[in-house]
């Protein structure tokens, strides 16, 4: 299939357009690089052996999105351009819904106008009510926690609504709960720019001795050893769900939302465990207070990802975290040289 992938040169469309080059698609990638690096396109190629059509360019940008669809007969879209740091969203919230709703709509229009109508979009378990109980089932209630978490929300209720007034088309909604780990080559993974918020690129940066320690957010919650537990998958199983739903992406008759998560979780003292004796270093940490906003604990029911996908995850926690300190290990500075 010709597939267009937005914000494939980041983190996990570089994995997922690996993945989609090894099956045997032809792809075509539009990335303004605003968090990422071309040196990851470079690797996908260089890993597969195969060529990517590269297209540096704002999704907001009308007139390029439409020379795109002008220039491939493109098939299908996988959608991960946005920007998705919690934190900057509640300091900059317009910036958010300018970039993450405006490249989404101006996508839809041109798709709209080039009658392509099979779409796969990224969003996130924030946009699940934190008065949920765990298991989070794909039914739950939302609510929009911040307004990154909005973003993702007003995209699924756009895409819910598109489908309700054109039934040709195909739409996924993929739910990830915390991505982490990396190629097992080492040569993607996950680059973050500036400073990073999530767990796991913070353990690294303490790992590799560019952070003196990890502030824990809260030893005093409601779980088995008082930190937060989240579910974390490994890149490679999510994108694998990516080819999955790929592969059912038509007459699908409604809009199918789908969790990507292992369905486990792990709180802050695993996954610290874990990274020490996969890497061998010290995590030095101190207990600090709550982060607002964050749960006790959240993880995936996984029963619509294994009955409609035929998907669930393969590989555990020591991956994740051997994998990520891997990639680490190999690119002390990211992709720079
Ligand atoms: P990322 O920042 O590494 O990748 C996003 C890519 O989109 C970047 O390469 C960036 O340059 C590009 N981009 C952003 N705005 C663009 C625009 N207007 N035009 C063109 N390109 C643009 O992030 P990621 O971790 O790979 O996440 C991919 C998607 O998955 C995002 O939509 C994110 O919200 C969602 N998601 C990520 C996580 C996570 O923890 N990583 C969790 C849940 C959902
Ligand atoms: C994990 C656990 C923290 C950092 C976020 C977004 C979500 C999704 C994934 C995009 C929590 C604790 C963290 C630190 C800590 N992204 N922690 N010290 O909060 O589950 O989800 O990323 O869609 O939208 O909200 O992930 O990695 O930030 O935190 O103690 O320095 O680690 O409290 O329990 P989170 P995270």
């Amino acid at each position: 299939m010709n597939i267009l992938v937005t914000g494939g040169a980041g983190y996990i469309g570089s994995h997922c357009c690996l993945d989609l080059l090894n099956e045997g698609h032809d792809i075509v990638v539009i990335d303004n690089l605003c968090n990422s690096s071309y040196e990851s396109i470079s690797r996908v190629e260089r890993l597969t052996g195969k060529e990517i059509s590269f297209y540096k360019s704002d999704l907001r940008d009308k007139s390029q999105v439409e020379l795109i669809f002008n220039t491939h007969r493109i098939e299908a879209v996988i959608h991960f351009a946005g920007y998705k740091a919690v934190g900057e969203s509640v300091t900059n919230p317009l910036k958010y819904y300018n970039n993450n709703i405006k490249s989404t709509l101006m996508l839809l229009e041109v798709m709209t106008s080039f009658d392509c109508k099979r779409i796969i979009f990224s969003s996130s378990a924030t946009v699940y009510s934190n008065s949920n109980k765990v298991p989070l089932k794909e039914s739950f209630e939302l609510s929009a926690n911040h307004p990154y978490g909005a973003s993702k929300f007003f995209i699924e209720t756009i895409l819910e609504n598109l489908f309700v007034s054109d039934k040709s088309w195909d739409i996924v909604i993929l739910r990830y709960f915390n991505p982490v780990g990396a190629h097992k080559s080492g040569a993607i993974g996950e680059d973050p720019q500036g400073v990073p918020n999530n767990l796991m690129p913070i353990i690294a940066q303490v790992a590799s001795g560019k952070k003196e320690f990890l502030s824990i957010f809260g030893n005093d919650y409601d779980t088995h050893d008082g930190t937060g537990v989240r579910d974390y998958i490994h890149v490679i199983d999510l994108v694998r769900g990516h080819i999955k739903a790929l592969e059912i992406l038509s007459d699908l008759n409604q809009v199918l939302k789908i969790n990507l998560g292992t369905g486990k979780g792990y709180s802050v003292y695993e996954i610290i465990e874990s990274f020490e004796s996969v890497s061998g270093k010290k995590i030095p940490y101190e207990i600090t207070y709550r982060r607002s906003g964050d749960v006790a604990t959240s993880y995936a029911d996984i029963s619509k990802a294994k009955k409609i996908l035929n998907w669930e995850s393969r590989l555990n926690l020591n991956d994740m975290c051997k994998d990520y300190w891997n990639f680490q290990l190999k690119n002390p500075e990211g992709y720079k040289k």
